[in-house]
């Protein structure tokens, strides 16, 4: 359980051989768990003076890591070995934020602790109000959270300090402060946004239905809990928890290997997850069905069309993973969370209709299926946020609530590897070659 960086999974037997400039060089293979191998370059430049060229990382293993599994052709993730449909069901995002985080499920009293830790770390500092104040209410959420997350830094300069040596419970009471916080920084950005007075955290709700209430209770009117929407926030912000080595994810372990501190890496993580082609295209999705809905006139086969046009930048979001070449095992468990809510609730929206239309169509066209393009865990997830009321601006911020867990364990995990070197990768330089500086009168 746990980190395993210090174990050795190098095979005893197979190694990798290279044969350049008339030598023959070998590698060690490295085999995981699940039997993934990877042949380790460490060496590579010291023994050939080659390195390798891979852009955008698709062949590159950054690190050892023992949180996260998984398998792109068999649809197939697990956090610390447990089945992700699994903790769908039965847990919730803090347990499983423990189990991340820890490396095992809380026994009932690790649990408590845990929950009264989170309670007790929910409300933010008196100073927040005045930053949030002189924040522009044009401003987008996710600046604000990636923002305010860098600010904690002030507040709390030891608890994510690298250089310090914190103790597991230590470390543990940290990421409690942190995810106890950013859903109250998250809700903040919301309500400034709109113009609304900040709602406190209760004590008394839990995570997420505290979450809720922050978001939609106003001064003298509670928002009331649904039972059902905090288990389907619970649901999203699970299958959201990892993701191993994603954009965001590297990101956090790149800035952590130059030993910046926790909060500093999260905030670059958040930056990173913005983009839409990562955590923004839940909010690109949502917008992509409207304009299809309202602009497009339900016209699904024209938009289709356009995603396949070589000549247009247009692409379908929530379709296609860098690692899932079958469907993404989160958007199977959302579509069907979005089924049961929906029906529970008597829920109809026009956006799922599409959604589900423009679905079938890309799954029958040879475009789609020759590049093995499924729907993504961004496909559906902000349908089901706009049930529970969130507005479309605020679908990356949810995102990197659920991401927060994994992002926490991973700089965790670099921190403990046994030799953790900064990282920094090479080039191939392929600018003009040496020349000599012209003074400005000379030149043409
Ligand atoms: C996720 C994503 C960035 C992965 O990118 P990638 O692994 O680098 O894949 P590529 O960009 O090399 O795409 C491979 C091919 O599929 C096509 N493709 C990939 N995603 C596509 C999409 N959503 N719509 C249309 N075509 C797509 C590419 O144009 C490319 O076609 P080509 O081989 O004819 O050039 C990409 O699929 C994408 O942009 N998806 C939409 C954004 C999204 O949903 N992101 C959230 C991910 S969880």
């Amino acid at each position: 359980m746990g980190n395993t960086n210090n174990h050795n999974y190098t095979s005893p037997t197979e190694k990798a051989e290279l044969k350049l400039d008339g030598k023959t060089v070998e590698f060690p293979v490295v085999i995981g768990t699940e039997g993934e191998k990877a042949f380790d370059i460490s060496e590579l430049r010291a023994k050939t003076s080659y390195i390798t060229l891979d852009q955008g990382y698709g062949n590159t293993g950054s690190c050892l890591s023992a949180i996260t599994f998984v398998d792109g052709d068999k649809g197939i993730l697990r956090y610390r070995g447990i089945p992700v449909e699994q903790l769908a069901e039965q847990s919730t995002f803090i347990e499983t934020a423990y189990l991340l985080i820890n490396g095992k499920l809380p026994k009932k009293g690790e649990a408590d602790q845990f929950s009264k830790e989170l309670t007790e770390n929910a409300s933010l500092h008196q100073d927040f109000k005045e930053i949030f104040d002189g924040i522009p209410s044009s401003t987008h959420p996710m600046a604000t959270l990636a923002s305010m997350v860098l600010v904690l830094s002030g507040f709390y300069a030891s608890w994510g300090d690298p250089n310090k040596n914190q103790t597991e419970v230590e470390f543990r009471k940290a990421s409690a402060m942190l995810l106890s916080k950013i859903r109250t920084i998250a809700a903040y950005s919301y309500k400034k946004s709109i113009g609304q007075p900040l709602i406190y955290p209760h004590r008394s709700l839990s995570y997420c239905a505290n979450f809720l209430h922050m978001m939609f209770s106003l001064p003298g009117e509670e928002h009331p809990i649904d039972e059902e929407a905090v288990k389907v926030l619970n649901l999203l912000l699970i299958l959201h928890a990892d993701h191993e080595q994603n954009c965001s994810t590297s990101t956090v372990r790149l800035v952590g290997s130059g030993r910046s501190n926790l909060f500093a890496c999260i905030a670059a993580g958040i930056c990173a997850l913005w983009g839409p082609l990562h955590g923004g295209a839940n909010q690109e999705v949502m917008e992509m069905l409207d304009e299809i809905h309202h602009q497009g006139g339900g016209n699904i086969q024209k938009y289709v069309d356009l995603a396949k046009d070589p000549n247009s930048s247009f692409r379908l979001s929530g379709f296609g993973h860098r690692v899932y070449k079958t469907f993404d095992p989160r958007a199977k468990v959302i579509k069907q969370a979005c089924d049961r809510y929906f029906n529970k609730h008597g829920v109809h929206d026009p956006l799922l209709e599409i959604a589900l239309k423009l679905e079938g169509v890309a799954l029958k066209d040879d475009f789609f299926i020759s590049r093995k393009l499924y729907p993504n865990v961004d496909f559906y997830s902000g349908i089901l946020y706009k049930a529970l009321g969130i507005p479309t601006n605020m679908f990356p911020v949810m995102f990197a609530i659920g991401r927060l867990p994994g992002w926490i364990a991973q700089w965790k995990e670099m921190r403990e590897a046994k030799s953790p070197r900064i990282g920094r990768p090479r080039q191939v330089y392929i600018g003009p070659a040496k020349y000599d500086y012209v003074p400005i009168e000379k030149r043409k």
